[in-house]
């Protein structure tokens, strides 16, 4: 029997992150590789360290944790981008170097101006460097499946004699379909000498709604490391998404023969919490964690359901890790029973951290008829964002109507207890409010987009904003959740406001506000 384990390689933070609106800072990747490392995905892409001094500190500090997954980094093929990644690494004790170059034609002209002979030697230069530095280095050839067989065969071929010990095959721009990924993965199989002795990748887009269904083509027909991330997110329309391959696998396990070592139970939790970090609302029909993904609506399928779950089911909500009803804790809850709540959720959070959420959860329950998963959530994402100053929201009062101007009037005060208070009028209340914030602070901000979702259900439900503003020409996000929803706006505004005024205070204002602003383009 061959080997039947597929390796899970999560790229969410390299790959995902790097989709406009998906930034994150260095506490937020930190936190979601810990929900990672939970989920126990068997490989971490955690960033591309020479993109920007933000990504080298992220990949270090997510690799000095050494938690248990290799970490990886990925570098073009120079000398200083594979330095930079080894740096950043090297504190895990698995970690590995990925290094890749464009292989296709249209690559080959327009991007690198390069010819075939060079790109083989640029490849192999830098696998012989990673080698020297790492015993673990994966190879990619950018754009594989638009790269004509024979060359791509060639390119690997030299990159497996260079060291590689990883070979990955990119649909760079989610151009492939099934059948077609198949016959490439066995034209290589076939063609290239020692491939059976390297792990050979799958690295799908989604362009064209393929990607899940190409990474499936291409483990049956060889590949043994599945490249994707949490959410499916990723550059334009996204990567393959974790949670259905993996899910795939499993539920179709008697078709593939193929298993993976991820604990399904944690990918609900690890979609939200992803979700909840970058703002970006899981579409209710999405598969496997969307809202209605487990809801039955139509009666005949209720009834059927009644009769046996398996006539409209093929997989159960327990094992995603969707609790049966949400509905979780109540006022009297204690602190040991929060605890146990927030660690399902996938948080981990230190003894300071779990004290000051549960009094937050303590005050909101004294509020609102009932708790659900989603206000945890949203005390805990709340928490993450707000906790650093110099300004914290004292008070605020906000009045508006139809026949008369929106007023906003807010206090501020900072850790010596300096207040300061602003009233501003606007047509209408977020306006007021947002302007109130930057009279006070002096940092002014364009508004982009606005965003609302309600964090459970329920009237007395808790508004999650996420303000997407524009400062020095950069996009920056803030998010906060609360059950009045223009004092959620407000305090995502006064997020970056502080995230800003904290660059300040350190001198770094002109050179970055967000962790990706002197990002290299791939
Ligand atoms: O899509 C792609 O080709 C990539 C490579 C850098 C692996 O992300
Ligand atoms: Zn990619």
């Amino acid at each position: 029997m061959g080997n039947t384990h597929i390796k899970i390689f999560d790229t969410t933070l390299r790959d995902g992150e790097q989709a406009p609106g998906c930034s994150m800072t260095l506490r937020e990747k930190v936190r979601i590789a810990k929900a990672l490392c939970d989920l126990n995905v068997d490989i971490i892409e955690a960033g591309f360290p020479a993109a920007s001094q933000g990504d080298f500190d992220a990949v270090k500090a997510i690799a000095d944790e050494n938690r248990g997954p290799i970490i990886c980094g990925l570098a073009r093929c120079n000398p200083d981008d594979i330095q930079k990644v080894h740096a950043a690494v090297k504190g895990a004790d698995k970690h590995r170097i990925h290094v890749f170059v464009a292989t296709s034609a249209i690559h080959r002209e327009y991007k690198l101006k390069m010819a075939k002979e060079e790109i083989i030697k640029s490849a192999v230069a830098a696998i012989t460097l990673a080698r020297e530095l790492c015993d673990d280095v994966e190879f990619s050839p950018e754009d594989a499946s638009r790269t004509e067989l024979a060359y791509l065969a060639e390119v690997v071929t030299a990159a497996i004699e260079a060291g590689a010990t990883t070979v990955n095959v990119p649909d760079t721009v989610g151009y492939t379909v099934p059948s077609e990924f198949d016959n490439l993965f066995r034209y290589l199989k076939k063609n290239v000498p020692g491939i059976d002795d390297i792990t050979l990748s799958v690295h799908c887009h989604n362009d064209l709604g393929m990607a899940v269904a190409n990474s499936l083509a291409a483990i049956v027909a060889g590949a043994r490391q599945i490249e994707c991330t949490i959410n499916g997110i990723g550059e334009r329309a996204g990567n393959c998404s974790l949670e259905e391959v993996i899910m795939a696998i499993r539920t179709r396990a008697e078709y593939f023969e193929l298993e993976t070592g991820i604990d399904s139970t944690r990918l609900y939790p690890t979609a939200r919490l992803v979700a909840g970090v970058i703002g970006m609302q899981i579409p209710r029909n999405k598969a496997i964690v969307g809202e209605n993904a487990f809801a039955h609506e139509a009666g005949i399928h209720q009834h059927g359901m009644l009769q046996h779950h398996s006539t409209y089911e093929i997989m159960r909500p327990q094992d995603v890790g969707l609790s049966e009803t949400h509905l979780v804790l109540g006022k009297h809850s204690g602190r040991h029973a929060f605890r146990e709540r927030v660690k399902e959720l996938g948080f981990d959070l230190d003894e300071f951290e779990t004290n000051r959420a549960f009094l937050e959860f303590k005050s909101l329950a004294d509020k609102k008829k009932n708790m659900y998963d989603g206000d945890i959530e949203a005390i805990i994402m709340n928490a993450g964002s707000a906790s650093s100053g110099p300004w914290l929201l004292k008070s605020m009062q906000v009045s508006s109507g139809t026949d008369q101007p929106a007023t906003a009037s807010i206090t501020l005060v900072d850790e010596q207890n300096n207040e300061i208070s602003e009233t501003a009028e606007a047509s209408g209340p977020v306006e007021a409010a947002f302007q109130a914030l930057e009279s006070a602070t002096g940092v002014n901000l364009t508004l982009k987009k606005f965003e609302l979702h309600s964090a459970t259900i329920g009237d007395d439900a808790q508004g999650e904003v996420t303000v997407t503003v524009e400062y020095n020409n950069q996009p920056h996000r803030g998010h906060a959740a609360c059950v009045d929803i223009v004092e959620a706006g407000s305090r995502a505004y006064l997020e970056v406001i502080n995230r800003i005024l904290r660059r300040r205070q350190r001198g770094m204002d002109k050179v970055a506000v967000e962790p990706d602003v002197n990002r290299v383009p791939i």
